[in-house]
This record gives structure tokens, C-alpha cells and sequence, in this order.
């Protein structure tokens, strides 16, 4: 019997010792050692044996076990030996074989849309500021002509930040038109693109997050011709051919007068889904900067002008990449973001 034992283990070094890798050694533990293995195939074979052999079985079965993993243990650090000699000496080392592939991020579209506006302003003489997305009443409201409990402010679905109606998130860019005029002496040209939250009703077309662009000149002789030309020298940038444009009377009580400036759709002669069928789509709302908005950044509205305008850049580059909804830029969806 302790015979037997002796054979079939040293069938199991020899095995053992002319294995060169890893899957192999596995194979052997398993032929050894596993479920079905010959050691458990003699465990097995214990109830059908005279009470007298049993023990003697158990104990050979046990001790093949142990010896056979000695040798898998052995042999596996050999070759780990064997390996690590190698790869110093620089075998196997093959300088053509291709890098492990880098996964490159890409720029979100609002962010490249975002750049290139700020490009083109800029080539055009213009800096580029920023403002704080949470911001004071004061800012985003009241010097900017919308007095306490003024209706236009129904017009911007407020998320307030605290229980006394002083801190919120800004609806829009205009409240760095403020923070410009304190800061900054005319001439001033300037643009500042920027998130603005809302407490929309979302759909395809509102989010409670976007983003908008703002811009503001103020110098002497500001006139509303300045205001139109800036505006179409941007447009036809951007879409590389002239579009026409059309102002319409547009109410908001920090510019007098108002606009709202429509451009003829990119996308068709007759009407699509993108215009409503109208042909026009709208771009902005601008107009000359209200003289109480100068008085508040401590600018002499007898001695300056300016003109003013706010854009959306979300639906911009949804035009631009025909994206069909606003909840696309957020949604964090790889398979979208890849795309561009
Ligand atoms: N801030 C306005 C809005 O969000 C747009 C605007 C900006 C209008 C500047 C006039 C001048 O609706």
C-alpha cells in the first residue's frame, strides 16, 4: 500500500517538475488535489474498506495531498525565479509591440462650443470675465433694475439659497454686468460665458442647469447700430455666412430699449422643427444698458453708453451638432460624450 502511495506521488513530481507555467501547475493541483481528484477518489474509497485499513488509507491519502502541494509550491517559485532572471537579462523584451492603449477623455461640445465664442470675442478685442454662480439678490436683481417684488422677476424661476431672499443661484450672467461696471472703468468690452440655474420645468428644451453668454460694451457714443453689427460679425463667425437677423421690442428692466434679436433659421428656407416653422429662430436678448444699470456701477450715464446682450450656449450647440435634447449634456452618458 505505502507503495502505491510512493508511485503515485512520484508520478506527481515528475509531472510536477516538467510543467513550465502556471495553468499547467493548475491542472495538475486539480488532477490531485481538486473534487475529483485521486486523493479524494481515496477518501472516497474509505466506507467500502475492512475497519482495519481505513486509517492507514486516510493517513496515506492526507500525506499524498501535503507532499504533492510541497511540490506545486516548490516548482511555482522556481519558475517565478526563472522569470525574474529573464526579465533582467532582458529576454523576451520586444521594443515593436504597441503601448498599452492610453483612454483619452474628450472635450464636452458645450465646452469646445464655449471656446470658440470666447475665441472669436476675443479676436474681436474682447476679455473674458467670470462671476460667482451663487450670488446676491442684489446682483442678479436689484441693481439691475428689478426692484423687491418688481413682476419681471416672476420671469426667472428663482433657487433661493437661504430663508431671507439675499442669496441664490444666479438665473442668469447679467449680475457680472454689475460686478464689471464696479470694477472696471469704460471702455469696457467684454463677454462672460457662464452657468445659470433655473427651477425649470425640465423637457428636451429645459434644464435646471445651462449656460449662457453675456457681453457688455460701454463707451462714449455706444449706439444701438454697434449692438446689431457686433452681434452679426459674431454670427457670421460662427456659422461662416452672413444669416439674416431681426430686432423685436423685448422687455428687461435693465436695458431701455430692449431687443430680442431673432436669426433666420440655419436650418431651412420654409420652416423645420428646429424654427417652429417660422423661419426665425431666436437668438438673445440685448439692448442699451438702462442708465440706473450705470448709475449702479458708478458710471456717468451722460457721459457713457453701452449696449448689452445675453445669449444661450446650450441651444447653440445644439443647433450646431444637431443634438434633439438639453438633458443629453448632463446626463453623464458616455456613449454621448464619445461622440464629439
Ligand atoms: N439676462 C437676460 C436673460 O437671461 C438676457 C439679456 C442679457 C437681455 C443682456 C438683455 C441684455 O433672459
Amino acid at each position: 500500500m505505502q507503495d502505491d502511495y510512493q508511485k503515485t506521488l512520484e508520478e506527481a513530481q515528475t509531472k510536477i517538475g516538467a510543467c513550465a507555467d502556471a495553468t499547467g501547475l493548475k491542472a495538475i493541483e486539480r488532477e490531485y488535489t481538486g473534487k475529483d481528484g485521486v486523493v479524494q477518489a481515496l477518501l472516497a474509497s474509505i466506507p467500502s474498506l475492512p475497519p482495519e485499513e481505513r486509517r492507514g488509507v486516510g493517513q496515506g491519502a492526507n500525506q499524498l495531498k501535503q507532499a504533492v502541494l510541497e511540490a506545486l509550491a516548490g516548482r511555482e517559485s522556481e519558475l517565478a525565479q526563472v522569470s525574474l532572471a529573464a526579465e533582467r537579462k532582458g529576454e523576451g523584451y520586444d521594443p515593436t509591440l504597441p503601448p498599452a492603449a492610453v483612454q483619452r477623455g474628450s472635450l464636452h461640445p458645450v465646452t469646445m462650443v464655449m471656446r470658440e465664442v470666447e475665441d472669436l470675442f476675443q479676436s474681436m478685442g474682447y476679455s473674458v470675465l467670470d462671476g460667482p454662480e451663487v450670488e446676491l439678490d442684489y446682483y442678479n436683481f436689484e441693481a439691475l433694475n428689478f426692484p423687491p417684488d418688481h413682476p419681471a422677476r416672476e420671469e426667472y424661476d428663482t433657487f433661493w439659497c437661504d430663508r431671507e431672499g439675499k442669496l441664490l443661484l444666479r438665473t442668469h450672467t447679467s449680475p457680472v454686468q454689475i460686478r464689471t461696471l464696479e470694477r472696471l472703468k469704460p471702455p469696457i468690452r467684454a463677454i462672460v460665458p457662464g452657468r445659470v440655474f433655473r427651477h425649470e420645468e425640465l423637457d428636451a428644451s429645459h434644464e435646471h442647469t445651462f449656460h449662457q453668454v453675456e457681453g457688455l460694451v460701454v463707451d462714449e457714443g455706444v449706439t444701438v447700430g454697434h449692438l446689431t453689427g457686433t452681434l452679426k460679425s459674431f454670427l457670421r463667425e460662427l456659422f461662416q455666412r452672413d444669416l439674416d437677423v431681426r430686432l423685436r421690442p423685448g422687455y428687461f428692466p435693465f436695458v431701455e430699449p430692449g431687443f430680442e434679436f431673432d436669426i433666420r433659421c440655419p436650418f431651412c428656407e420654409d420652416g423645420c422643427r428646429v424654427c417652429s416653422k417660422t423661419t426665425w429662430v431666436e437668438f438673445c436678448g440685448c439692448g442699451m444698458v438702462h442708465p440706473n444699470v450705470l448709475r449702479a456701477g458708478d458710471v456717468d450715464p451722460e457721459k457713457y453708453t453701452g449696449f448689452a446682450f445675453g445669449f444661450g450656449l446650450d441651444r447653440l450647440v445644439m443647433l450646431r451638432y444637431g443634438i434633439d435634447d438639453i438633458r443629453h449634456f448632463m446626463g453623464g452618458d458616455l456613449r454621448f460624450l464619445e461622440q464629439f
